[in-house]
């Protein structure tokens, strides 16, 4: 896909990885259509998009955890611009802690944060996108999406969530045109995920312009599934690891949450 003039639309671009991600799509000339719930980041953003090379950027207060938050946005985004060629579905939360010490507030944010919201922005580009016969759709998953992570079980289950979601829908869409990129983020520095706790000790972080450099190469070359290479050898090593892997980073956990 050539992305000069392209119209890109990314949820959760206030901070992170979302705002490293429209600045990335940015430099590259693509129209942004960005969306979050604080509206004074996204007009930073968005000022800083316009002197990177944007020639056209919208910003929107969007709530990905509300259906008919997430249709509006797509909504907007092709009123205002009569397309949609990529979607990235950036928006996310985490928390870790005990699973039986999780508020139940904290449980309905996640599933709804980052899987549904998945689901409604998803749903809504797809009308337009297969009267067209084209648009990348890019879900940004983790590594809890294949590996997953103790101490963050509700975490893990929506980023498998994800990831189960883009695979199916990746095959039904098979011979439209429309490509489902699944993105697997490791431990990311620069963004805001691990304000609470901090990150997990002792885990190697990549920076959030990597994780934007891989979603605009997605969107260029549609892959099945992206991630930063040394991540791709953990890919590998998952089915041996299995259930070792679940207890060694258990154990790790456990004590940096005793720390
Ligand atoms: N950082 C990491 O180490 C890491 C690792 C693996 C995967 N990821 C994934 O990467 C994605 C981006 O996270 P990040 O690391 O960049 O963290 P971040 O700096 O906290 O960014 C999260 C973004 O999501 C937005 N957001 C949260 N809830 C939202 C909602 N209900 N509606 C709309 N937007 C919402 C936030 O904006 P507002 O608060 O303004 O709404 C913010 O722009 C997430 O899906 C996360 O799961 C991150």
């Amino acid at each position: 896909m050539r992305l000069q003039g392209a119209v890109v639309a990314i949820t959760g671009a206030s901070s992170g990885i979302g705002e490293a991600t429209a600045i990335a799509f940015a430099r590259r000339g693509a129209r942004l259509e960005l969306g979050a719930r604080r509206l004074e980041r996204l007009n930073a953003v968005a000022h800083e998009c316009r002197q990177g090379g944007s020639p056209d950027v919208n910003v929107r207060l969007l709530d990905v955890g509300q259906p008919a938050s997430a249709r509006a946005f797509i909504a907007a985004t092709l009123r205002d611009h009569e397309r949609l060629d990529v979607l990235v579905n950036n928006a996310g939360t985490g928390w870790m802690g005990r699973m039986h010490q999780m508020p139940e507030e904290k449980i309905s944010e996640l599933i709804t944060t980052n899987f549904r919201g998945v689901i409604s922005t998803t749903q809504a580009a797809l009308t337009w996108m297969l009267e067209r016969r084209r648009g990348v759709i890019i879900n940004v998953a983790s590594v809890a999406g294949f590996r997953p992570s103790p101490y963050s079980a509700v975490y893990s289950a929506t980023k498998h969530a994800v990831v189960g979601f883009s695979h199916a829908l990746r095959g039904e869409l098979s011979g439209t045109g429309i490509k489902v990129c699944v993105v697997y983020p490791g431990v990311t520095s620069g963004t805001e995920f691990f304000n609470d706790k901090g990150p997990p000790i002792g885990v190697v972080q990549y920076p959030a312009s990597w994780v934007a450099n891989l979603i605009v190469r997605t969107a260029r070359f549609p892959r099945r599934d992206a991630m930063v290479a040394p991540l791709r050898l953990f890919h590998l090593a998952e089915p041996v690891l299995g259930g070792l892997g679940d207890h060694l980073i258990g154990e790790a956990r456990r004590r940096s949450l005793s720390d």
